[in-house]
């Protein structure tokens, strides 16, 4: 992209002879204002990368218009031309943050080095910024990792939702990075500067989960010896995170229902209800869908806070990132526990690509801290966090068969290492076919409605693997 000049003189001959040397010889565009007022208004219209103005001119003067511009673009790049004799004022000119000033009549090459320098430094203030942007967009998004397609479109919607004040509602495995997700969304919301207040529903018991996110009054019950304000005043100007929304009873899903619709609170004991200001982002691992049919989740809270779906792939989806969010948690553990940095070593890397993630990057990230712990040399081998037996030197099928597991029923264990093999298996077959399910069926062996009712059934989407 060129770079752009703003010349400001009053004489018309000055103006064209800039203007027509200066375009070629700095191959940059070069616009021009005669007054002080006319260069206001175009830098209020578009950004230059550098403003060229004589000091003395009719009507609002040099450092005039200097001191307008560094009020309004302290960071813009302004050199000042001043006759012979002004040097006085172009000193003026320097205190108050002009970058360079030239005398005329000047000779025609001197010009031409100052202003190659004075544009090299608004390159560099545009890099910079810019810079900044980029930081600022990715310290947003967390420590969220991942450079694949499906992440990719992860940020794209988390960034896209982020700029709403509607409910969102995070689906996905457990571990997933569900939480990391929901804090990217306030952070990158304009609701940042306020609270982000998470409440984990299921760790709540029941009878206090209504009154930790409404409060109580005085006397409300036996132990209610004074005013309580509830977490959804807490996050009053921010976001309120409803962790695991789909454990909550039936009862405080009508409750919650009542503050989605009305966005007011009744606090324990209180006639009034109180209006609150609060970004509500709510997620689960469940199948709300199952829920619902089976008479435990309510439909009408379901679409309430479905305003917006995000949903997290399963680390079976993205295992190309495998490799960059391991190398991450190695960095991040290693530092935290103040171990010299590791790495896994070949073996462990393939035998990470190819297992059943049942608790998704969690698991992982706990296999990692054990080997960070427990390894003796720099790379961690797969014995050293109880893996490479014979159950994972089979052949790379998924087994998933961990203490994670044997904490669940048959049928929970048998769901969840189905839901992980169909995950990996279709995400695969979808990858290869750049999201084309007619094809994946083939590749499957499957008639395309049956591939789509399993898709359906695992939450999996085509459109994560279109290019
Ligand atoms: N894409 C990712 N990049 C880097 N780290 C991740 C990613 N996804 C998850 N993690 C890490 O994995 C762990 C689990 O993430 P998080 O708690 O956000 O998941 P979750 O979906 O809320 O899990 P759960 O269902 O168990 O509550 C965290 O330590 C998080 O930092
Ligand atoms: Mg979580």
């Amino acid at each position: 992209m060129k770079q752009t000049i703003l010349v400001v003189d009053d004489e018309q001959d000055m103006r064209d002879l800039l203007q027509r040397s200066l375009e070629p010889d700095l191959n940059c565009r070069v616009v021009t204002a005669g007054t002080g007022e006319e260069a206001l208004k175009k830098l209020s219209d578009s950004s230059f990368d550098l403003v060229l103005a004589d000091i003395k001119m009719p009507g609002m003067g040099g450092l005039e218009l200097l001191g307008l511009i560094k009020s309004q673009h302290p960071q813009q790049t302004v050199v000042m031309m001043t006759a012979y004799g002004g040097i006085d004022t172009a000193v003026t000119a320097m205190r108050h943050g002009a970058y360079d000033f030239i005398v005329k009549p000047f000779e025609y090459d001197a010009l031409l080095v100052r202003l190659e320098k004075a544009l090299e430094r608004a390159l560099l203030i545009r890099e910079n910024r810019q810079l900044r942007i980029d930081r600022g967009q990715r310290d947003g998004l967390q420590d969220l990792v991942g450079n694949s397609t499906i992440m990719k479109r992860v940020y794209e919607t988390i960034r896209t939702v982020a700029q709403t004040d509607l409910t969102v509602l995070i689906t996905g495995a457990s571990g997933v990075g569900k939480d990391l997700a929901a804090r990217a969304v306030h952070q990158l919301s304009p609701r940042r500067s306020g609270p982000f207040v998470a409440v984990n529903c299921p760790t709540v018991p029941e009878q206090i989960l209504e009154s930790e996110l409404f409060g109580y009054r005085k006397g409300a019950f036996t132990h209610a010896t004074q005013n309580k304000i509830g977490l959804f005043q807490e996050a009053s100007g921010g976001t309120i995170f409803l962790d695991e929304i789909g454990d909550i009873s039936l009862a405080m899903q009508a409750k919650l229902l009542r503050v989605l619709q009305e966005k007011e609170i009744k606090p324990l004991g209180d006639t009034r209800t109180i209006s609150v200001d609060v970004r509500i982002v709510a997620s689960t691992n469940q199948d709300l869908a199952a829920k619902i049919s089976r008479g435990e989740f309510r439909e009408d809270l379901f679409h309430r806070l479905n305003v917006l779906p995000l949903r997290l792939p399963s680390l079976q989806e993205h295992v190309d990132d495998l490799p960059l969010i391991a190398g991450h948690l190695l960095r991040k553990h290693c530092a935290a526990l103040d171990r010299p940095l590791k790495r896994l070593s070949p073996e462990l890397m393939e035998i990470f690509k190819k297992r059943a993630w049942t608790g998704n990057v969690r698991e992982m990230e706990n296999l990692i801290i054990q080997g960070i712990l427990f390894a003796d040399g720099v790379e961690i081998q797969p014995a050293e966090v109880g893996l490479g037996g014979p159950q994972e030197a089979a052949a790379g099928i998924p087994t998933g068969m961990d203490e994670e597991l044997l904490r669940l029923t048959y049928k929970e264990a048998k769901a969840k290492v189905l839901e992980a093999f169909n995950a990996r298996y279709i995400g695969r077959r979808l990858t290869d076919t750049g999201g084309n399910v007619t094809q994946a069926a083939r590749d499957c062996g499957l008639e395309r409605q049956a591939l789509q009712q399993i898709m359906r059934r695992y939450n999996i989407s085509a459109e994560n693997y279109r290019q």
